[in-house]
């Protein structure tokens, strides 16, 4: 099978190549998944790059990579199954985040344990299910899990056109919030389509200087202080960085908690771990018209290094997508 590795860090359109692997045999308790589309997560293009270096660390390829196949998301049909698969048949539809098990999505065949494929909404493509795993479930677990959402919350989304943005932006309405939005001038109309109630341009606007507060602040982008953040912040409210530079991420594990220490607010970052019945729930938002996935650009697999590399420039809008297969 076609599959497209790297074996040292650099620029992802230099070092990423494609190469024949052998098709992978599923175990008993996996699933052989052909391969239709994955897409580009910020785990697989640090990997490639190598950089932070925190990520050689963590995956134990202090000066080459360890790990040679990335590709965390993934979108596909069921090819073969294994001896003790119980619940999925040969041709279902499905889509993973398959970062606990090895990602491994930038190829034609993945084997997976049957625990973390979920069933693909019938009701959009395979380029924008394979948009969704890594990006949508931040999203929710953010919003959800730390900043505890209920209907009627004024939300902030910080980085509202970005691949996690656009899902918190729906996700948010789904759970009947109000929702301003914050990106650049550019992509206002995108994100006033997908459900903002208000969209704040942060190249000309101080979104954060207190004149109005939120119950909760979702931080995909940037880098804002957390005084500045904490401003905006609702008595009661709650900040979840879930990206942006390192500096914004640190300073929010840090010093958030001490910086609200004698309020009842919340200063937190999320470390989001892959959970398929949080994908479920994805799903049903996809399968009820909620969420759509916001797609900037289809990649090929042999260009997976140009896609890392634009993906890098952090200014997509919505999702960057690799066609893996035809159907
Ligand atoms: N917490 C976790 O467990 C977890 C998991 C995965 C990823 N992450 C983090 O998520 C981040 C990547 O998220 P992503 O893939 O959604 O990002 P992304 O797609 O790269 O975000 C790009 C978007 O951010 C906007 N943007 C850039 N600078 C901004 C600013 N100063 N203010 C507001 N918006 C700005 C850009 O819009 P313009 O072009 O208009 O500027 C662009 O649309 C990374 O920082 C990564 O560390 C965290």
């Amino acid at each position: 099978m076609k599959a497209m590795i790297y074996e040292k860090y650099g620029n992802p359109s230099e070092v990423m190549h494609m190469v024949d692997l052998p098709k992978p045999e599923p175990k008993a308790d996996e699933v052989l998944v052909k391969v239709m589309a994955s897409s580009i997560t910020f785990s697989d293009a640090a990997m490639a790059y190598g950089k932070p270096v925190a990520v050689r660390l963590a995956t134990g390829g202090a000066i080459k990579p360890k790990q040679l196949l990335l590709g965390k998301d993934i979108a596909g049909i069921v090819e073969a199954v294994g001896a003790e698969v119980s619940d999925i048949k040969v041709g279902d539809e499905v889509f993973a985040d398959i970062y606990e098990c090895g990602l491994k999505g930038y190829a034609e065949y993945v084997a997976v344990p049957e625990k973390w494929l979920v069933s693909k909404p019938a009701n959009i493509s395979f380029e924008e299910a394979a948009a969704a795993p890594e990006s949508a479930v931040v999203a929710l677990q953010g919003l959800r899990n730390l900043g505890k959402i209920q209907a009627g919350m004024d939300v902030l989304v910080v980085g509202a056109s970005g691949g996690i943005g656009t899902y918190a932006v729906q996700i948010a309405k789904a759970f009947g919030a109000q929702v301003t939005a914050v990106c650049s001038g550019r992509n206002v109309e995108l994100v006033r389509s997908i459900g903002a109630d208000k969209v704040l341009d942060y190249t000309r606007e101080n979104f954060l200087s207190g004149e109005k507060q939120y119950d909760i602040i979702l931080a995909t982008a940037g880098f804002y202080k957390l005084a500045d953040y904490q401003k905006a912040l609702k008595p009661s409210g709650t900040l979840v960085v879930t990206g942006g530079s390192m500096r914004q991420i640190f300073a929010a594990m840090i010093f958030g908690s001490l910086r609200t220490r004698d309020t009842q607010q919340t200063m937190t970052s999320l470390s989001m771990h892959p959970n398929a019945d949080d994908l479920r729930q994805i799903k049903v938002w996809f399968d009820e018209g909620k969420i759509i996935s916001v797609i900037d650009s289809v990649f090929p697999l042999n260009e997976l290094g140009n896609a890392m590399e634009h993906y890098a420039t952090r200014h997509a809008r919505g999702k960057v997508v690799i066609k893996v297969a035809q159907e």
